[in-house]
C-alpha cells in the first residue's frame, strides 16, 4: 500500500477537495502510512487489504469531521506538545455523581475552571447493560449515552462547551470487552458465525484449561476463572474480568477496523483524549499471563496512525496497571517509541506515595523512582493518587530487597495499614479481593479517609485534623510537582470527601467495594470552601495553590525528566528536574516531625539560596511536618 493509493482511497469518500486540504491530508498520509502499516503487517496477514479499508473509514470520518474539530486538528498539528504543558491539570469524576447528567457537568464549568482544571475525564457514560454493569465497564451500546445522563447530542454539546473553556474532554474506550448484552454479542448468541469470529469461544474446556494454567485472576471474590460457560453459544466464552464482559477478539481484523471507526466517530463528537480501559489485556497467547503481548502495542500504533491522519487533535491515554518494565512499552520502546499511546497511568508513583506516608520512609520511593525506565521525551504520564479502582500494592520484590525489606512483608503491612487494623494507622479502608493463593489484598478508600481525615475528625483532635489535612496536601504536591505528566484530582479529593459507606444499600453496587471511595458530590460541603478555617478550605486552596504554582513553573513541561535523588535522611523525599531554565528541586517531608532543612543536598546541585516556588517565599529554616518545596535558584 503506497500513500498515493492510500489518499485516493481516502480522498474517493470525501467530494471535492481544495489545494490546500488536499495538501495538508496528503502530508499527513506521507507521514503515517508507515507507521500504520507497520502496526497492521506484525498482527495481519493481509495487512494491505484492511490498509484499504482504514483509508475508506477515515475518508468517511474526515468527511463529516466538524469545522471546529478540524481547526482543532490544526492547532493540534501545531501544539504537538499540548497534553505536556504545565498547565495541562486533570479532573476524574463519575457524571451523575458529580453533577448529575451531562447538562448539569456544563453548569459545574466554573468550578472546575476556579481549580484550574484544563481536561476532564468522565467516567464510563456510554449506554452499559442493565443491572451490574461494573461502573459502566460493560458497554451494550458505544454510540448511546447512558439516557439518565443525557443523549449523544448532550454529549456533543458538553465537548463543544468545554473545549470553549480550554477543557479537554476525556472518554473512556473500553475495548478489551463489551457486555453480553452488545449487538456483537447478541448476535453470536444467536449463532452468526460473523460476530462468532469477534469473540474467543471455546467448544469445550481444553484451550481455557490450557490458558487458565498460566492466566491470573482480575476478579477472584466475584469472578473467578477466566472463561464463563454461555448455554446460548453453547461454548466458553473469554471472559477475563466479569462473567458479562466478553473479551472481544482482536486478531480479528473486522474488530480492529469496527473500533477505529467507533474512535473517529467519537472524536468526531468532540472526543480528545480515549482512555485505552484495559488495554494491557486485548491480545491472548498461550502459556502468558495473556497482558502486554507485543500485539498489543503493534495495534495501538495502527490505531493512533489512523487517528492521526482522520483526527490529529485526539490523544490516547493507556489504562495498563503493570509493572514498570512492562509499562514502558506503552508510552513507546523499540520500534514502537514515540508512536503509541501519548498517556499512561504512572501507577508505581501512586503506591510509592502511600507506602511512604504509611512507613514514613521514602528510600522504598526514591530507589522505585530511581530504578524506573525513563519514559520517552514527547509522552506524558497520568500522575494521581487515587482513582475509581483500588490501589493494588505493586511493590516490587527487587526494589524492596535493596532497601531491606521483604516484598511480601511490606505489600502485607500496606494493606493492613490501609483497612485501619495496623497498631497506630490513621487510615479507613477496605480490603478488595483478598486473593489467599497469592496472597494479594488490594485496598479500595477515599483519599482522605486512607490518610487519616475520618479517624481525626472522629477524634476531634485539632492536631489529628491538622496532620491530616497536611498529608493529603503533600501527597498532592508530589503528584502534581512530579511533572513528568498530566496530574489528576479525584472528585471530592479537593474537598476531602470521606468514604462512602452507602454504597451497601445500592443493590447493583452491594458487592463491589470500590464503590466505596466513589462518593456523590457534596455541593454543600463545596460551599465551604469559601469559608476560612474549614476542612474545605483548607484543602482546596492548599490543592489550588499548587496547582496555581505548577502552572507558571515551565520546570513543570513534561517532556523533562524527574530524577529522584539519594540523600541521608529517611524521611526525605528530593526529586529533581532539569530544564533548561534552571534546575529545580523539590523537597517532601513524609513524617510527622520537623526535619532539619537539607542544606547540603540542595547545595550539591547547585541551590545554595533556595526560593520556594508554591509559596513565592526564601525557603525556610527547617522543614515542618509534611512540608512541601518546589525550590529554585530564584523565583520564576
Ligand atoms: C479498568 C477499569 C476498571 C474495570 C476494568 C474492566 O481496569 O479501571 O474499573 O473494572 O478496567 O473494564
Amino acid at each position: 500500500m503506497n500513500e498515493r493509493v492510500f489518499f485516493a482511497g481516502m480522498a474517493g469518500q470525501m467530494g471535492a477537495l481544495d489545494a490546500y486540504r488536499s495538501a495538508d491530508l496528503e502530508a499527513r498520509v506521507c507521514r503515517y502510512l508507515p507507521e500504520l502499516m507497520a502496526g497492521l503487517e506484525a498482527v495481519y496477514p493481509e495487512a494491505p487489504a484492511i490498509a484499504a479499508r482504514v483509508a475508506e473509514v477515515i475518508g468517511r470520518s474526515l468527511a463529516e469531521r466538524p469545522q471546529d474539530l478540524q481547526a482543532l486538528d490544526l492547532k493540534r498539528i501545531h501544539t504537538p506538545d499540548w497534553f505536556q504543558e504545565p498547565q495541562m491539570h486533570g479532573y476524574i469524576a463519575y457524571t451523575d455523581r458529580f453533577a448529575g447528567t451531562l447538562k448539569g457537568v456544563g453548569q459545574h464549568i466554573g468550578y472546575l475552571k476556579e481549580l484550574g482544571i484544563r481536561y476532564l475525564h468522565l467516567m464510563p457514560l456510554l449506554l452499559p447493560r442493565e443491572g451490574e454493569n461494573d461502573g459502566g465497564y460493560a458497554v451494550a451500546d458505544y454510540r448511546q449515552v447512558r439516557p439518565d445522563l443525557g443523549t449523544m447530542d448532550d454529549l456533543e454539546a458538553l465537548c463543544a462547551q468545554l473545549r470553549r473553556e480550554g477543557i479537554s474532554l476525556c472518554l473512556d474506550l473500553v475495548l478489551n470487552h463489551v457486555a453480553r448484552e452488545h449487538p456483537w454479542a447478541l448476535a453470536a448468541r444467536q449463532g452468526d458465525p460473523k460476530y462468532r469470529g469477534y469473540f474467543y469461544i471455546y467448544p469445550d474446556r481444553t484451550l481455557p484449561d490450557a490458558f487458565e494454567r498460566t492466566l491470573p485472576e482480575v476478579f477472584p471474590d466475584f469472578a473467578p476463572g477466566n472463561f464463563t460457560w454461555d448455554d446460548e453459544v453453547q461454548g466458553w466464552v473469554w471472559t477475563t474480568f466479569n462473567s458479562w464482559q466478553w473479551d472481544v477478539n482482536w486478531s480479528n481484523p473486522e474488530v480492529f477496523l469496527e473500533y477505529l471507526e467507533l474512535i473517529l466517530w467519537l472524536a468526531n463528537k468532540g472526543v480528545e483524549v480515549f482512555r485505552l480501559d484495559a488495554i494491557a489485556f486485548t491480545w491472548k497467547r498461550l502459556g502468558t499471563n495473556c497482558q502486554n503481548q507485543p500485539e498489543v502495542h503493534a495495534l495501538t500504533q495502527a490505531l493512533r496512525a489512523a487517528l492521526r491522519i482522520g483526527a490529529p487533535a485526539v490523544a490516547f491515554k493507556a489504562e495498563a496497571i503493570v509493572a514498570p518494565e512492562n509499562l514502558i512499552a506503552y508510552l513507546g520502546t523499540g520500534t514502537h517509541y514515540g508512536k503509541v499511546s501519548e498517556l499512561a497511568y504512572h501507577n508505581t508513583l501512586m503506591v510509592q506515595i502511600w507506602s511512604s506516608l504509611a512507613s514514613r520512609d521514602t528510600r522504598l520511593f526514591t530507589q522505585a523512582l530511581q530504578r524506573f525506565p525513563q519514559k520517552p521525551p514527547s509522552t506524558a504520564w497520568a500522575t494521581y493518587l487515587r482513582c475509581h479502582d483500588d490501589i493494588g500494592w505493586a511493590i516490587s520484590d527487587i526494589d524492596a530487597a535493596a532497601v531491606g525489606l521483604s516484598g511480601p512483608a511490606h505489600r502485607h503491612f500496606l494493606s493492613e495499614f490501609y483497612r485501619g487494623d495496623f497498631p497506630g494507622s490513621f487510615a479507613r479502608g477496605m480490603h478488595f479481593q483478598a486473593n489467599p493463593t497469592t496472597s494479594d489484598r488490594r485496598t479500595s478508600g477515599s483519599t482522605a479517609s486512607l490518610a487519616g481525615l475520618e479517624t481525626a475528625l472522629e477524634s476531634g483532635h485539632p492536631r489529628q485534623i491538622s496532620l491530616a489535612m497536611e498529608r493529603i496536601l503533600l501527597a498532592h504536591a508530589v503528584f502534581i510537582g512530579y511533572g513528568e505528566g498530566i496530574p489528576l484530582i479525584y472528585m471530592g479529593d479537593e474537598l476531602g470527601l470521606l468514604n462512602d459507606y452507602g454504597y451497601v444499600h445500592e443493590p447493583a453496587h452491594k458487592d463491589d467495594n470500590r464503590w466505596l471511595h466513589r462518593p456523590k458530590m457534596d455541593w454543600a460541603k463545596a460551599e465551604k470552601r469559601h469559608q476560612q478555617g474549614t476542612v474545605e478550605h483548607r484543602i482546596f486552596h492548599g490543592i489550588k495553590e499548587l496547582l496555581e504554582a505548577r502552572a507558571r513553573i515551565p520546570q513543570m513541561h513534561a517532556a523533562f525528566p524527574t530524577q529522584a535523588l539519594w540523600q541521608p535522611n529517611p524521611h526525605l523525599l528530593l526529586l529533581k528536574r532539569e530544564h533548561p531554565q534552571g534546575r529545580l528541586v523539590q523537597v517532601y517531608n513524609f513524617s510527622e516531625q520537623d526535619q532539619p532543612f537539607p542544606f547540603e543536598a540542595l547545595r550539591q546541585e547547585g541551590i545554595v539560596q533556595p526560593f520556594d516556588l508554591i509559596t513565592q517565599t526564601p525557603a525556610p529554616a527547617y522543614l515542618e511536618p509534611y512540608a512541601r518545596l518546589w525550590l529554585a535558584q530564584h523565583p520564576v
